[in-house]
């Protein structure tokens, strides 16, 4: 068995494989994918694989460019499916699954349909083209996951989120194997989910922009039909300003509230001191429960201000009068209160990790997010938990960070296997304050793809050269799932470019990488009304071929002499950021959205012109001409901060090649 993965890959997979199997052996020989190919689900009859198989002929068909006519004679991939299992996913249910694929044709058997699913993902990751026409090349395939909760949540209160944003995410979760859609459906700004019996929350609350309660049922399917569960979250006591807009009565504080419009945690909160606030929500919960068939139920309780709360005299009466000895102990009474409430409609509670306090029973779920201990902590308090913190997408932080972070290191590493078999996997975090539905997706994708590896590989799939040369693939697969992270990049770029050709503005865009919520946060004051249409939010939270160029910058500082092509290559693409600057200078004129960008411009040709230099003299063996260093070491430290809300990556290959050119 060959146990390197870059090898496996190479040996059996088309383009991409992620997450990475439990066990690959490649086998010999190619099945052909030609016109008589058809997926037939056997054994139990399966609606949901039916349609997984419907599904999978499409997007094949579309790959292929081949029409499947259903001729005989030629090869299928057969799903079998021991049990037809539950109709909605179930935690912890056996998503287990075989590929064979032999000449003759493929099996996949599992346990579930969901195991089917995740079977028939993975072997359309096998098929590309090859010599003679489409194919998969033979190979067993054992697989499992290794986390039983494997999420990603989505913010659709901060920006709303529309109806097909939603199912395009849940369409690329299957091709990764995610399975679990924490959807994040109030805040401050936006409570999301249209209510019969509390209309005001959605007519107050969401300037109109809200699911249906048909919409919701249909996106509940839409993800049940792919293996996947729906968590919603309601977020409280804090981050409810919308509520409150709605209905201020819920308030600490008496007044009226406005939609929040701008970022950051509010200090509006619930009031846990009145019955009635408790009245309200048995009436909502037993009214939302009835669309989310998930025994989990998500009441946020993260980042609660206290401060209404310790100014008000009667919230402080009641603090006396309960003994509650600080804002802790009185969100846990509330949660308490909540939980009670929740077990009666059915529900389980699931909160963020400020919801963990010793009053709460024990079938509660704690999100971490604000570091890895509290999850340690609560599983060694016998508590289930789910990491979070390492996982937030709007960070922007590279793949490989997000890779490093095991939902079973740190501090959990030291737990029993008992407290650590608690801990139930992790969930991928989209918060929403510097996306729209344009944007979205290139924060998600293909990142969270890494993410959902760490989650279903074994521990030991670690290499990060690999990660990334599959991340690249499986990015580009992704697209045919539906999900727009590429699509939108020059569409965004032309509209910028207010109508002239964008090439000098695309050239600038390559070589520069987003920052997240922090960097942006302090760069300027954004609120819910800003449109999202600069080159901060259509710039990549990772470049493509700024690896490429550090990739082949690594070679030439090993071997200056010996690494022709590399050496070429960064030639030419230094040439161009040297030569682009004149160009866009003339394309940006006096164009707003571009005139921002002429000092990034002029760093980028900067580069370009040192990156030259620097090859010069490496392929020479020669020592630098004195003063280039200590300027240059000067440039890169001032370029490795933000500049008009991006990182010039193009400064990391020329880095390599600096440090390379001192010795
Ligand atoms: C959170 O990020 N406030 C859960």
């Amino acid at each position: 068995m060959i146990r390197n993965v870059g090898l496996l890959v190479a040996a059996v997979c088309a383009h991409a494989m992620m997450p990475m199997p439990v066990r690959v052996a490649p086998g010999t020989g190619r099945m052909a994918i030609d016109n008589g190919f058809q997926i037939v689900v056997s054994g139990v009859s399966d609606a949901r694989l039916e349609a997984a198989a419907a599904r999978a002929m499409a997007r094949l068909s579309r790959q292929t460019g081949i029409p499947f006519l259903g001729a005989k004679g030629s090869a299928a991939l057969r799903v079998e499916c021991a049990a037809k299992g539950s109709e909605y996913p179930t935690l912890g249910e056996d998503e287990s699954y075989t590929l064979d694929v032999t000449a003759n044709g493929a099996v996949v058997k599992a346990a579930t349909a969901s195991g089917g699913m995740h079977g028939i993902e993975t072997f359309l990751q096998l098929v590309g083209p090859g010599a003679g026409g489409f194919q998969a090349a033979a190979v067993h395939i054992e697989d499992r996951p290794r986390f039983a909760w494997r999420g990603l949540m989505l913010d659709s209160g901060r920006h709303w989120m529309p109806v097909a944003v939603v199912k395009r995410n849940l369409d690329a979760m299957a091709a990764v194997k995610l399975n679990v859609f924490h959807w994040h459906l109030s805040e401050d700004q936006g409570f999301r989910v249209e209510s019969k019996r509390y209309p005001k929350l959605h007519e107050l609350g969401s300037d109109g922009l809200y699911y249906t309660q048909a919409e919701v049922r249909e996106i509940v399917a839409y993800a049940r039909d792919r293996g996947i569960r729906v968590v919603p979250e309601f977020d409280i006591p804090g981050h409810t300003q919308s509520w409150l807009a709605a209905y201020p009565e819920l308030a600490t504080n008496p007044g009226t509230y406005q939609i929040g419009r701008t970022w950051g945690v509010y200090e509006p909160v619930m009031d846990p001191s009145k019955e009635w606030t408790y009245e309200f929500l048995d009436g909502f919960f037993a009214e939302m429960t009835a669309l989310f068939p998930d025994p989990y139920w998500h009441i946020g309780g993260d980042e609660v201000r206290d401060t209404q709360w310790r100014a008000s005299a009667h919230v402080q009466a009641w603090v006396k009068e309960h003994n509650l000895k600080d804002s802790h102990a009185i969100q846990a009474y509330f949660n308490q209160r909540v939980q009670k409430l929740l077990q009666k409609h059915g529900k389980i509670l699931i909160g963020w990790d400020e919801v963990l306090h010793p009053d709460l029973p024990q079938d509660i779920v704690v999100q971490s997010w604000r570091g890895a201990k509290s999850l340690a902590e609560a599983a060694s308090k016998g508590y289930r938990g789910i990491l979070s913190s390492g996982y937030y997408l709007d960070h922007l932080e590279p793949a490989r960070q997000h890779y490093a972070v095991d939902p079973l290191g740190g501090d959990a590493a030291k737990l029993t296997p008992e407290q650590q078999a608690r801990i139930l996997g992790g969930e991928a975090c989209m918060w929403s304050e510097y996306v729209t539905s344009e944007t979205v997706d290139s924060r998600i994708w293909p990142r969270a793809a890494a993410i959902a590896e760490r989650y279903w590989s074994p521990a030991d799939v670690t290499d990060v050269n690999s990660m990334y040369d599959r991340m690249e693939a499986v990015s580009r697969v992704l697209e045919w799932t539906g999900v727009q992270h590429r699509a939108n990049y020059q569409p965004m770029l032309d509209r910028m470019a207010g109508g002239r050709p964008a090439e000098p503005l695309r050239v600038l865009a390559d070589a520069v990488e987003g920052v997240g919520l922090g960097p942006r946060a302090r760069a300027q004051r954004y609120t819910s009304l800003v449109p999202m249409n600069r080159l901060p939010d259509a710039a990549r939270p990772e470049s493509e071929s700024v690896r490429a160029m550090e990739l082949a910058a690594a070679k030439v500082a090993a071997d200056p002499k010996g690494s022709a092509a590399e050496s070429a290559m960064l030639r030419r693409a230094f040439a161009k950021w040297s030569e682009n600057d004149a160009r866009f200078v003339e394309m940006a004129g006096e164009n707003p959205l571009l005139v921002e960008l002429k000092p990034l411009s002029k760093d980028l040709a900067a580069l370009g012109n040192a990156g030259l230099v620097l090859l010069d003299y490496l392929e020479k063996g020669a020592a630098l001409p004195a003063g280039f260093t200590g300027n240059w070491d000067q440039e890169l430290r001032r370029l490795a901060r933000p500049e008009v809300e991006v990182m010039v990556a193009g400064a990391r290959p020329v880095k390599v090649l600096l440090e390379a050119a001192k010795k």
